[in-house]
């Protein structure tokens, strides 16, 4: 077998395109689950996966698989991949990196002769961001049986369209109940993705192995209150939502602030205020909550606390609150034998890695209820993400792309 080589420029060209199928210009990226902009770029990974030889098929939500049959098709496989929607106005390198990288890791292998023992599956999942149905990692939840083709049918979009309605009309008709996989249906899942933090460039390491990854929990809080007119509506008289959801607010960021772990973080990071105009008394305000830690331990103790303080906001300022756990999920770790051979794909390459785990959620969290799985991350520019100034250089990506073509290898081959 000759070597493998990685062709950047290719893969560059291919960001270039798919960064383009977009709601947002450039640089910024907005590419929501089956709006005609994901609609497409779906079609592109799915010419570029059938171009690289893989067999293409789609499951009831509408995740992508490519497949290259290794010598013994009756095998598992080993798989590899991420996802392509992107949260309004953020980056072109999350997700993304792992799903062309992923494609150009196949082809790499295919053009250094190699011969895979069981087969490699390439995965594009459905909606690993929560922004449209408010819940995230929604095709890799659905894999893993996290997420019941019950709970799929109850969900519905920012503008209440429940989800059978969005994914039929995107073309996905198919059962949801086989949708499912079975635990060891896979070998082994790697996810190649940018780190999204910023401590692989204070190491200067541009390889990263993920041990381990936090543990997120979303709350939406939905505050009712009293409306009416801005001017003729005395202080003394006031049940005002936008108010109460404030004191929530920093309610959220004390019990982060407050947590003696290091990893904790708390967020509100959405607020919509009803009717939303200036000279009238906000009556209803909804808030989405994302808390998360490695510890899961902490990770309670922060959505107790926040519970608890939206209970004496409300009763305090006689607010009433609905409060849903849109999801409270379990931390994951990496599996020793998937460690193994990233660790030695990367001495392989001759590049300097460094274990860490993985604040950020990923597909892998749930991949890892079916199979062993780690991820390898690459450096982020300043640790910037989720924003259109993230960047992760050329180099930096053929390097992840390398050590994941060296890393499937090994494991196609077990
Ligand atoms: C994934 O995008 C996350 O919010 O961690
Ligand atoms: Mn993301
Ligand atoms: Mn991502």
């Amino acid at each position: 077998m000759s070597g493998i080589l990685i062709d950047s420029t290719r893969l560059q060209t291919e960001m270039d395109t798919l960064a383009a199928f977009s709601d947002a210009p450039a640089p910024a990226v907005t590419r929501v689950l089956f709006t005609p902009v994901e609609l497409s770029a779906r079609a592109y990974i799915k010419q570029l996966m059938a171009d690289a030889g893989l067999t293409v098929r789609e499951d009831a939500v509408g995740n992508v698989f490519g497949r290259w049959d290794g010598d013994d098709p009756a095998l598992s496989a080993a798989a590899t991949g991420s996802h392509i929607d992107a949260i309004p106005y953020s980056g072109r390198y999350d997700g993304t990196v792992g799903v062309l990288g992923a494609i150009e890791a196949v082809r790499a292998l295919r053009r250094a002769g190699f011969r895979p023992h069981r087969p490699i599956e390439v995965v594009m999942f459905t909606a690993e961001e929560p922004t449209r149905f408010g819940i995230g990692c929604l095709g890799s939840r659905t894999l893993a049986g996290r997420l019941s083709p019950d709970a799929l049918t109850a969900l519905k979009d920012t503008h209440g369209i429940p989800f059978d309605e969005v994914r039929q009309s995107a073309g996905y008709t198919g059962d949801l109940t086989a949708a499912q996989l079975a635990p060891g249906h896979y070998y082994s899942f790697v996810e190649l993705h940018i780190e999204q933090g910023s401590r692989l460039e204070a190491a200067g390491a541009p390889i990263g192995i993920v041990t381990a990854i936090a543990a997120p929990a979303t709350l939406r809080v939905v505050l009712h209150g009293s409306g009416g007119h801005a001017g003729t509506v005395l202080m003394p008289e006031r049940r005002d939502a936008l108010a109460a959801a404030a004191e929530l607010i920093l309610a959220v960021e004390r019990a982060g602030r407050g947590s003696d772990s290091p990893d904790a973080v708390a967020t509100v990071g959405l607020c919509h205020v009803y009717p939303g105009a200036v000279n009238s008394i906000a009556s209803r305000v909804t808030l989405e909550i994302d808390i998360r830690d490695i510890d899961l331990a902490s990770r309670d103790r922060m959505v107790a606390q926040i519970e608890a303080a939206a209970a004496d906001i409300a009763a305090a300022r006689h607010i009433d609150i609905e409060r849903t756990v849109l999801n409270a999920d379990r931390p994951c770790y990496g599996d020793a034998q998937v460690l193994a051979a990233i660790r030695d794909a990367a001495a392989e390459t001759g590049s300097t890695a460094i274990e860490l785990v993985s604040r950020a959620y990923h597909d892998t969290l749930f991949m890892a209820e079916i199979c062993p799985v780690s991820m390898i991350f690459v450096p982020s520019q300043h640790g910037y993400s989720h924003r259109p100034d993230e960047y992760t250089s050329p180099e930096d990506i053929a390097r992840g792309v390398d050590v994941l073509a060296r890393t499937l290898m090994r494991l196609a081959s077990s």
